[in-house]
């Protein structure tokens, strides 16, 4: 509490703004920290009545802690956008759960100068093909530089292996949040998702491209969004070639159909998994998409606990992807497990389609906000070597156009805009007559068996001005997973149909799902699914309740829900 009021007397001290706090000592429990605009000396003191302040709340809203001196250089003010980690400060990892160091490293080399990169100007684009349309020309150039990365020296930022371990250190709890070394940094669930592998995708293809030669090479993208390219692309299965990887799901080389709902076990309706993944994608990148923490995951700053909610394609296609690619074992290597996932060069394929996703999410929104404005999320950086093997620090900011970035994506066809799911059952008060229990009876609970309660609205017959004002959205708070494990449960609306494989239909509302990391730690994070489109199409909204349906489709014993409710968002 003592931390909270901290916190909110210097975000509201007008003095305060663009000062430089200056922190003194911490002295019987009394804190004193002084804060210098210009030659305007005002102090704030805090009287600690909890006996303890955590550093980690401290610092919000000082921005980040550099060095070991105890100046706070804070700029701009009382931002707490995540900053770059510091590399020396990497630490191999250890398993949360039993105190052991994990057997993975994935450290990078030391670099005793960054540089602040700015997108250079843009002469000539770089051209992303869909991998299953790229000729043979392109193939041959993609192996080349892919085959040159593989064999740069060991120690080489830029060599196959360190590139691979990027992602694992920035997934793996290997960095400290620079301001609070007791929380770590983790890209994944939250609202970095995006950005941060754009970044990366960004500097892999510019060295990929150095090492031909070619300044207008892009990547592939796997089109798994597509009927068309809903299998391996050619290019990756073939044995003798350099983007090739052994520790695949041998079940799902090609011809095998991509599984978009993929939750470890294969589909038991495979006729059904083209509808499947189109409607799928409908709702993750339309229905369930439509505020921009939904689509883009939850906020994230200094001082969070990692893995706060992650948007809809991060938790669903995306992960999907993933785990089929993946070993059939429970830690999933290579493209199923967070650490090992960029030892595939399918995993860029992969990501390169996400990243067109996040354009095409954009240009689909016409009008409305295609980002966020917080600079919290603006301003947070991540460093990455570049093709001169150069360490830079990169910002969120840029990321937000990918022509300026200097690539575009081969165009192809948006299957799925109209693949909008039709209700089984379209009738009223399915809730009432359930029978089920209300949320707040069964909550806190443990998804190792299906979950049926009765959700309150708490508004209901709604204008169609509330809608578009605000949408309605299903919450699901306090879901505790263990990071180790591949977990997914599904969430379906008033379904009496109760065949929780079919998934084409506007009774299923979406669902959580996380890849294993290397780390094992307990985490606590959320979803929202919206309502107001489902709600229409299943004919109840002037019901007052809806009855929600959990499936654990994995890992259920290990997954514990904290509660569930309905609110409105403008
Ligand atoms: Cu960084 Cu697809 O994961």
């Amino acid at each position: 509490m003592a931390a909270f009021l901290f916190s909110w007397s210097i975000a509201t001290t007008p003095l305060a703004k663009q000062s430089q706090f200056v922190l003194h000592e911490k002295r019987n429990n009394r804190l004193l920290v002084s804060c210098d605009q210009n030659q305007t000396d005002s102090k704030i003191s805090i009287e600690n009545s909890d006996e303890k302040i955590e550093r980690r709340n401290l610092l919000l809203g000082m921005g980040g802690l550099y060095g070991a001196s105890n100046l706070l250089s804070v700029s701009p003010a009382f931002a707490t956008p995540i900053a770059a980690p510091d590399f020396a400060k990497c630490s191999r990892g250890t398993n949360l759960n039993t105190g052991q160091p994990l057997d993975v490293n994935c450290c990078p080399p030391l670099s005793t100068e960054i540089i602040d990169y700015k997108l250079p100007p843009v002469t000539k684009m770089r051209f992303r093909p869909a991998a299953h349309l790229a000729t043979e020309e392109y193939i041959a150039k993609f192996e080349k530089a892919v085959e040159l990365m593989k064999s740069l020296p060991a120690d080489d930022p830029r060599n196959f292996m360190q590139q691979a371990n990027v992602h694992c250190a920035y997934c793996n709890l290997t960095y400290e949040q620079v301001g609070d070394s007791d929380l770590r940094i983790q890209i994944h669930n939250c609202w970095h998702f995006f950005p941060w592998h754009r970044w990366y995708l960004y500097f892999y293809e510019r060295i990929l491209g150095k090492l031909i030669g070619d300044h207008t090479f892009g990547l592939p993208f796997w089109n798994w969004d597509n009927p068309e390219g809903m299998v391996i692309p050619a290019m990756f299965s073939n044995s003798s070639s350099p983007l090739y990887n052994s520790r695949r799901n041998v079940n799902h080389l090609p011809p095998a159909t991509a599984d978009l709902a993929y939750s470890g076990k294969d589909a038991k309706h495979p006729s059904k998994i083209i509808p499947h993944n189109l409607t799928l994608m409908y709702r993750e990148m339309i229905r369930h998409a439509r505020h921009l923490e939904d689509f883009y995951g939850a906020k994230y700053s200094t001082g969070s606990k990692p893995n706060p909610g992650p948007g809809t394609v991060e938790r669903g296609s995306h992960t999907a992807m993933h785990s089929w690619v993946g070993e059939a074992t429970r830690t999933g290597e290579d493209m199923g497990n967070f650490y090992s996932s960029g030892r595939d060069t399918l995993f860029f394929g992969h990501h390169a389609n996400v990243d067109r996703l996040w354009t095409v999410w954009q240009d689909l929104r016409g009008s409305k906000s295609k980002h966020f404005t917080d600079t919290d999320w603006l301003n947070t950086n991540f460093l990455f070597y570049d093709e001169n093997a150069q360490l830079v620090r990169v910002k969120v900011a840029d990321t937000l156009d990918n022509i300026k970035m200097g690539y575009d994506f081969q165009k192809v066809d948006i299957p799925w805009q109209k693949n909008k799911p039709k209700a089984r059952v379209k009738k009223s008060k399915v809730a009432s007559t359930s029978g089920a229990p209300s949320a707040d009876s069964v909550f806190p609970v443990k998804l190792d068996k299906v979950v049926k309660v009765l959700v309150p609205r708490p508004k209901k017959s709604r204008s169609k001005k509330d809608k578009e004002n605000e949408e309605e959205l299903l919450t699901i708070e306090g879901i505790e997973v263990d990071t180790a494990e591949f977990v997914k449960f599904d969430v379906f609306v008033n379904d009496e149909d109760d065949d929780p494989y079919v998934l084409d239909k506007a009774e299923y509302a979406g669902c959580f799902s996380q890849l294993p990391h290397k780390n094992s730690s307990r985490v606590n994070t959320k979803i929202r699914l919206g309502l107001t489109e489902l709600l229409e199409d299943l004919d109840c909204e002037d019901d007052e309740y809806i009855l929600v349906t959990l499936v654990p489709k994995a890992g259920g014993e290990e997954i514990t829900i904290g509660g569930i409710k309905i609110i409105y968002v403008s």
